[in-house]
């Protein structure tokens, strides 16, 4: 078996892994990142938009940001259309000049993927984890397969940022985490058309047949989804019915609707709630969907892991310069606070904008009072701009 050594071994390279990685290399500490696809894979694969301005500018300040300042859609509104009108919410205005920025997920990676690169950083592609050993000790160690082969990555500290499905949360010993979880009973239809978009902001979107999002990718792109069944099956969603349906949801009386054009990507994502707690056992920590998953209304998952990463980076730099484990032992209290909160706004958002089976006219005109509340009070937008362009990040 072929064994390496590092400082920090990072399981993933998603948004978590890869920005841990950039930071760390920022503070002078050496890292490798294992990831189980190929980098063509991790670079197509269609996600998250929407970027918090704390997510921006860390971006922008360690270096990483150039293209998303110029090809990044800067947003200082978002819409909510409901009983056959649309409402401006001013983030901007509400939240003391703070904004949002709709950027693909996969363009970020390449960008995080390019810098690490130029930087001499290690990634090895298409080398699955498949064993955690010796988390308590001061030197744990990564089981790989790279090219038929089992290799072995050691290091100082282990950092699961290998998403929903990964290996690192199951490593952990049996009872050492809880798990709190709350599965919706619905899932999104999400779909990438080649038109260009009708509204520079968001819409989204409420109505008695279910959620419908007017998002965005470039000009060019617009990007879209639908509230559909759990388990539903794509077969069952040809072009005519999502355009048709896309159109009931967002019918309002100034006419609008989204720009129809060629369907390039249809896909359907699962709404769950998940948090383990705690983040963290002995040398490994966790960051980011390893750890957490929030329903996507909120547009918060990858925002999340950010503010994750960014904290572990900054606890990991003081053992490195000082030999405290202070911040260490306190990464799962201070980045929990944070994710309960955003948790929170997540379900917040689903609960009032889907529709919930089994729900009568009582709750659809509750839900309807809740948006007309909303919309009319200076109070409540402003609680829903704070929390939709990103509440601050504590300990870092
Ligand atoms: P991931 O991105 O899942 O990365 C984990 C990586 O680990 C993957 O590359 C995986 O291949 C790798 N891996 C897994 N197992 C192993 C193993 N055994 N060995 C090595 N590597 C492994 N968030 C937002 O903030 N805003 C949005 O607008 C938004 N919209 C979304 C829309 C959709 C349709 C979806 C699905 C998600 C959306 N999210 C959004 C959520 C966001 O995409 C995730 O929260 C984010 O990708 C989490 O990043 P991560 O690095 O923690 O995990
Ligand atoms: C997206 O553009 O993909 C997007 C936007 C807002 C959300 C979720 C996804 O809440």
């Amino acid at each position: 078996m072929h064994s390496i050594h590092t400082q920090v071994g990072i399981v993933g390279a998603g948004p978590a892994g890869l920005l841990l990685s950039h930071l760390l290399h920022l503070e002078g500490i050496e890292s490798v990142v294992i990831e189980a696809h190929s980098r063509q894979y991790v670079e197509g694969r269609i996600r998250a938009g929407v970027l918090e301005q704390g997510t921006v500018d860390l971006l922008i300040a360690t270096g990483v940001g150039d293209r998303l300042r110029q090809e990044g859609l800067l947003h200082h509104g978002i819409y909510l259309s409901f009983d056959g009108r649309r409402h401006r919410i001013d983030l901007t205005g509400l939240s003391g000049g703070r904004s949002i920025t709709v950027y693909a997920q996969h363009e970020l990676l390449k960008d995080l993927i390019q810098a690490r690169i130029d930087a001499g950083g290690q990634i090895l592609f298409e080398a699955p984890a498949v064993s955690l050993r010796d988390l308590d000790t001061a030197t744990p160690a990564i089981g790989f397969r790279q090219d038929g082969q089992l290799h072995e990555l050691a290091c100082d500290f282990i950092a699961g940022c290998d998403g929903n499905h990964g290996m690192c949360r199951p490593s952990l010993p049996e009872g050492r985490l809880a798990v709190y979880e709350r599965l919706y009973p619905f899932a999104w239809l999400g779909i990438l058309a080649e038109a260009p978009p009708t509204s520079e902001e968001l819409v989204y979107g409420y109505h008695e047949r279910g959620f419908a999002l007017f998002s965005m990718r470039s000009p060019k792109i617009t990007r879209l989804y639908l509230q559909c069944p759990r388990d539903e099956e794509i077969a069952n969603w040809p072009d005519d019915r999502i355009w048709g349906e896309l159109r009931t949801r967002f019918a309002t009386s100034d006419g609008w609707a989204p720009a129809h054009g060629p369907i390039v990507h249809k896909g359907i994502t699962e709404m769950r709630g998940l948090v383990v707690e705690p983040m963290q056992y002995r040398n490994l920590f966790l960051a980011g969907d390893a750890a957490h998953i929030v329903p996507p209304t909120g547009a918060k998952g990858l925002n999340l892991a950010v503010a994750d990463v960014r904290v572990l980076a900054g606890a990991l730099a003081e053992f490195y310069t000082s030999g405290r484990r202070r911040l260490l032992d306190q990464y799962s209290k201070t980045c929990l606070r944070r994710v309960w909160k955003v948790q929170r706004f997540s379900w917040w958002m689903t609960s009032m904008l889907h529709r919930f089976e089994g729900d009568g006219g009582f709750d659809q005109r509750r839900q309807l009072a809740e948006l007309d509340y909303l919309t009319s009070s200076q109070a409540a937008m402003t609680a829903l701009a704070e929390n939709y362009v990103g509440l601050p990040i504590e300990g870092c």
